[in-house]
């Protein structure tokens, strides 16, 4: 099914439960894969490009010096200025592989088939491409949109139950955003994901960024619960992962908005949000540690006025509401330190409960 998006908009978004070779690229192209689904490619009767790559890039290797023997590869080969690449596998595959696509003879075209959930719903669509630094996430990127992504629900067969639910908090992320309170409760029911909440979400983010494809305004939307989300994530050493330090960062950020004074949530969103959330109590890290992550927060900012030794923080955070959308607020780091305290109480009860 082809997802109606934007007139003029950068990428075909295709969904379809078996993968069609009829949608690989019709002249030269090539493939980055994650080795794990070497198996499922090759039985769902897709053609290999002679020249592909299989790999395993664990998080940790999400890294320019990854991307680097693909793109010597590509110029011994050589690949020339019309081939397409394809890029199959997770949000870090997806990352990665856009990237080198993006530098590859200052840019080649991509196809995106992502296989998480996480990518099939978020990571995949909107251009951004990414790889980490020492000192964060995602700090260097480019915006290469690519020309198609195809999102076959088959290859999710596979995929461990810890990432299909990894994924599921980037879909109640968009819920929040659009202060869809209705759907957002429905999706944290236990229950399989459906389909038609990815579509959802896609068309919802095929428009935000088609309106601000460099992330100047609206864009920012998206980030909801990631400002809490990465700090928690990168304080927990990566053992949580990306969706689930996300889905703590919507309970952070929906407690936050309440602070600001802004319009209270059904207490049977918060409970439900802490219910699914407090197997991962463990795993939140003290606020000491949160802090110094939130400061290097990329869309942090040094406040005038202070020192050196004291840096107060500005954070740009995006607060949700129900019923309505969300909104944008810079808040200082310092801000984040109650609703962290709040979420653990939160959690902590739940586990108490059960
Ligand atoms: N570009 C963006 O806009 C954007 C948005 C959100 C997240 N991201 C990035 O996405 C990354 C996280 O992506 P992710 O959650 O997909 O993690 P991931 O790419 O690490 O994949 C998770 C694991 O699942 C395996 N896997 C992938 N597909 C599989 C399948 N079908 N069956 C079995 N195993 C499979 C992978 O090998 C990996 O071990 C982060 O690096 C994050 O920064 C990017």
């Amino acid at each position: 099914m082809r997802l109606a998006t934007p007139s003029g908009f950068a990428t075909e978004v295709i969904l379809v439960e078996h993968p069609d070779r009829a949608l690989l690229p019709e002249g030269a192209w090539t493939l980055v894969g994650d080795l794990r689904l070497r198996d499922a490619w090759t039985r769902a009767g897709l053609p290999e490009p002679s020249h592909a790559l299989w790999v395993a890039v664990p998080e940790e290797e999400k890294k320019l010096r990854t991307v680097v023997p693909w793109l010597e590869h590509w110029a011994r080969v050589p690949l020339h200025r019309d081939v397409t690449v394809v890029a199959l596998g997770g949000g870090v595959m997806t990352d990665l592989t856009g990237l080198a696509a993006s530098l590859y003879l200052r840019g080649v075209a991509w196809q995106v088939w992502p296989t998480t959930l996480l990518a099939m719903a978020d990571a995949a669509l909107g251009g951004k491409t990414g790889a980490d630094l020492a000192a964060g996430k995602n700090l260097v990127g480019t915006f290469h949109p690519p020309r198609r992504l195809v999102a076959c629900t088959s290859f999710l067969e596979g995929l461990p139950l810890r990432h299909m639910e990894n994924g599921r908090w980037e879909l109640v992320k968009t819920a929040l955003i659009q202060g869809a309170m209705g759907w957002a409760m429905e999706m944290l029911q236990e229950g399989p994901v459906k389909i038609a909440w990815v579509e959802r979400a896609l068309a919802f983010k095929a428009g935000v960024v088609h309106r601000d494809p460099r992330e100047a305004g609206e864009r920012r939307l998206l980030n909801l619960g990631h400002t809490l989300g990465h700090a928690l994530e990168a304080a927990s050493g990566y053992q949580l992962l990306h969706g689930e330090a996300v889905g703590l960062g919507l309970l952070g950020s929906c407690l936050l908005a309440e602070e600001q004074g802004l319009k209270p949530f059904p207490p049977a969103l918060l409970d439900l949000l802490a219910r699914r959330l407090a197997p991962l109590a463990p795993l939140v890290a003290a606020w000491g540690d949160c802090l110094p992550l939130l400061a290097r927060d990329k869309k942090a900012k040094q406040a005038s006025g202070h020192t050196e030794d004291a840096p107060a923080t500005e954070i740009h955070c995006i607060l949700p509401r129900p019923g309505e959308p969300a909104i944008q607020r810079v808040l200082p780091s310092q801000a984040w330190e109650s609703p962290h305290a709040k979420l653990q109480l939160l959690l902590h009860r739940e586990n108490v409960r059960a």
